[in-house]
């Protein structure tokens, strides 16, 4: 049995989306035996109190320095045997020395079809704003794997959602959340904890 992190800094729709997945029996060989929330105060702890799961604040401002910021997270990590971590909205940008230690052991949900609209700077509200300025037809979201690029990582899986005349960057991101995030997030936290990628 894997044990899985997932890293939150927000709502935690997402790590809702793979608490429901795993007690519908679609997560197998893995288990979410930790949340690490970025700052207190976010919707995403209440979630994983609510589901029993224990919970864990590193704050990168109050850590100081960067080696600060990464050591409490592997002594967290370490503490907890962590297998694999899964970013489901989770803001900071995680230092190349944590990237390279957990190489294809991270893995990122992004609400876009990578390479579109993605890399430092797109994150909220921002893809969806960013796809509808561009006028495409076509978005959705991507799992991919993480290094030290920022979204640059080996593509897991995507899912397209289609763009329809009056959608707003709201109306959008909800669009993307229930038709493609919260579908491929899971699926792909099933495939690293079966070993299939
Ligand atoms: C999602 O759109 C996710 O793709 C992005 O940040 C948002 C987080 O939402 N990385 P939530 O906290 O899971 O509700």
């Amino acid at each position: 049995m894997k044990n899985i992190a997932v890293f939150v800094s927000g709502g935690g729709t997402n790590l809702q989306a793979l608490i429901d997945a795993e007690k519908r029996g679609e997560v197998t060989g893995g288990k979410i035996t930790l949340v690490l929330a970025g700052k207190t105060g976010i919707n995403a702890i209440e979630r994983a109190n609510k589901a029993n799961i224990p919970c864990v604040v590193v704050n990168r401002k109050t850590c100081g320095s960067e080696e600060a910021f990464d050591n409490a997270l592997f002594a967290v990590l370490e503490e907890h045997n962590i297998d694999l971590i899964v970013l489901a909205g989770y803001l900071s940008i995680l230092s190349p020395q944590f990237t390279k230690k957990y190489d294809r052991k991270i893995i990122n949900i992004h609400p876009s079809l990578i390479p579109s609209f993605c890399g430092e700077g797109y994150y909220g509200l921002k893809v969806h704003m960013a796809a509808l300025e561009k006028g495409v037809k076509v978005t959705g979201a991507t799992v991919h794997f993480v290094n030290e690029i920022p979204d640059g990582g080996e593509i897991i899986l995507q899912k397209a959602v289609d763009i329809e005349k009056g959608d707003t960057p709201e109306v959008l991101q909800k669009k993307v959340m229930e038709q493609a995030e919260w579908i491929i997030l899971p699926k792909a936290v099933n495939m690293f904890c079966n070993d299939e990628i």
